[in-house]
């Protein structure tokens, strides 16, 4: 089925000038962008964003590091977008990122990993309304 995901295009990425380089794949890999902003989020929109990481060890840093720096939120439309979108974007960490996938080819580190994308349809639904009003998704 034709279906949505939310990708964020992270702080790391942005601040290399790597927004049009990885909307290539996404593009490429038949996933469209049917809508997307660039933002600067606060640390508090950030922490309101992951809060479901918020027991992990690594959340204040997490949080620290996606209000660093602008990042570009945006929606993927496609074939199974949630799981056609995961495998684009490669593993969480680089280090096991298959070869041509975006973490793969420019993630630094497990948390400056230059993209999010939704783990399941039902998570993406939440994660788009989080940044999106309807009116501004055009499919
Ligand atoms: P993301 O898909 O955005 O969802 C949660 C993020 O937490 C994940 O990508 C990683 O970038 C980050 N993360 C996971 N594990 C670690 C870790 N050990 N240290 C720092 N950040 C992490």
């Amino acid at each position: 089925a034709i279906t949505r995901t939310l990708s964020i295009i992270k702080p790391d990425a942005t601040k290399r000038n790597l927004t049009g380089a990885i909307n290539a794949k996404f593009e490429a890999a038949g996933l469209r962008i049917v809508a997307q902003k660039r933002i600067h989020l606060t640390k508090a929109q950030a922490g309101k964003f992951y809060e479901v990481h918020k027991a992990r060890p690594f959340y204040d840093e997490l949080c620290e590091f996606m209000a660093s720096e602008p990042v570009v939120v945006q929606v993927l439309e496609g074939e199974n977008a949630v799981a056609k979108n995961r495998e684009v974007m490669g593993a969480t960490n680089p280090a096991e990122a298959a070869e041509g996938t975006v973490r793969k080819e420019f993630a630094l580190s497990i948390g400056e990993n230059s993209v999010h994308g939704s783990d399941s349809d039902e998570n993406a639904a939440i994660e788009i309304a989080f940044f999106f009003a309807g009116i501004e998704i055009v499919g």
